[in-house]
């Protein structure tokens, strides 16, 4: 039976599965779900969970909960989808070329029904508030998860109210969360503010949906699944994520330690952490050697994604690292737009957060920090048109002029 535990093996208290505490009551870290799948063949699991794709009920249809069997099933008929997940592999061949490397795949989790990751833990996390019988849930956010909050609240029937830095959330993704219906509430400061605003409010009957809640890493940590399932479960040499909040990177690295202790898989690919250098207190961390976080009081960066200075899931994110080998590194705004354009130039497109990953390959390619053979899977984490301003912004300053030509007649 899955239970709850603290992330801290030394501490080792663990709680109910359903216990609605997002910090351990002994030590107060981050809680996790422990998973002990009841059937674990590898080879029987692999079959079922391709199968699955095969089929339209709800449970099988997303890309999320076909692998229910490392997830706390025991929701039935009560799952909260959209038909997330069962995003493509897409092969980036001119952004290959232009980092210096032969072989990128793009795992594109912007292409899931609200246009980011978040959707992946959404599932997951609204399933357990509505199998909690929560009325409202809330979070505090860059403007993806409150998005997908949004939407997710709103398939549950229950209230989404979701905090943003004032004026710092993209125009589209705040027209998201108004479409789906949720509230909003707009905190002067960053999303370090914010978030520190809703954790402080002493409202019982409110359900926190933020990363820090273990139900939200067990949806993300099936990007993983799908990813190896795609490269036929022989892992890539380098998996290469953009960091934020750290949550996304706190749930690769579970997905990973578990498909290698039930045997899914011989190794793991080396994980890559990039964050942008104005919102960076995990790449300092690491390129000080250092294993305490300073946060970065006033993040700035055009990836307002991932313009976060006090990440709460940086131990979990940092274990990831050490599991798989990997490292943490970061790459200023002016990569991140060249990086961008140039996975544009691939008929593919992303958010800005998400070219972190491109701008931070072809920055170790130059360093000679990676081997150009070697097999690399990148994760885009946003679609590209949650961030319209910004594009059009920067292709009106490359030009000097209005990006778009108008002809009279
Ligand atoms: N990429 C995108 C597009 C994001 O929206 C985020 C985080 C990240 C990367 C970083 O992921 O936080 O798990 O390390 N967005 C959050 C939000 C913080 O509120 O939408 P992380």
């Amino acid at each position: 039976m899955a239970h709850l535990r603290c992330n801290v093996e030394e501490c080792g208290t663990t709680l109910d599965l359903h216990d609605r505490a997002l910090a351990c009551p002994k030590c107060d870290e981050l809680l996790e779900v422990a998973i002990e799948p009841a059937k674990a063949d590898p080879a029987d699991l692999k079959r079922q969970w391709l199968a699955r794709r095969a089929s339209y009920e709800p449970c099988n249809a997303s890309g999320v909960w076909r692998f229910r069997e490392f997830l706390p099933d025991c929701y039935g008929e009560g799952i909260v989808t959209l038909s997330e997940g069962n995003v493509p592999l897409v092969r980036g061949q001119r952004a290959a070329r232009w980092a210096g490397v032969k072989n990128i795949w793009f795992k594109h989790l912007g292409w899931n029904p609200t246009g980011s990751f978040k959707d992946l833990g959404m599932t997951a996390g609204m399933t357990e508030a509505k199998f909690l019988g929560v009325q409202t849930v809330a979070c505090a956010s860059t403007g993806n998860t409150a998005a997908s909050l949004a939407a997710y609240a709103a398939r549950a029937g229950v209230v989404g109210r979701v905090y943003l830095p004032a004026g710092q959330a993209s125009a589209n993704k705040l027209a998201q969360a108004l479409d789906f219906g949720a509230e909003i509430v707009q905190i002067e400061g960053s999303f370090d503010d914010a978030l520190e605003t809703l954790l402080g409010t002493a409202d019982p009957t409110l359900y926190f949906l933020n990363s820090i809640n273990p139900f939200r890493i067990e949806g993300q940590k099936t990007a993983i699944f799908e990813l190896l399932e795609q490269f036929g479960w022989r892992p890539p040499d380098y998996l290469v994520v953009p960091g934020g909040n750290l949550g996304n990177s706190s749930a690769f690295g579970k997905a990973f330690t578990e498909l290698k202790k039930y045997g899914f898989i011989e190794k793991v690919p080396r994980m890559i952490i990039v964050q942008a250098a104005g919102a960076n207190p995990l790449a300092r961390m690491w390129a000080a050697g250092s294993k305490q976080l300073r946060a970065v009081d006033r993040p700035e960066t055009v990836a307002t994604a991932i313009r976060i200075g006090n990440p709460r899931s940086w131990k979990k994110a940092l274990r990831a690292i050490e599991f798989t080998r990997g490292l943490v590194m970061d790459v200023t705004d002016d990569e991140i737009g060249e990086a961008k354009a140039a996975i544009g130039r691939d008929g593919i497109g992303c958010e800005p957060a998400s070219a972190t990953t491109l701008a931070g390959i072809r920055k170790l390619v130059n360093a000679g920090a990676l081997d150009r053979d070697a097999t690399i899977a990148a994760v885009l984490t946003g679609h590209a048109l949650k961030d319209t301003d910004y594009i059009i912004k920067t292709h009106q300053q490359a030009q000097g002029r209005e990006p778009v030509t108008t002809c009279s007649h």
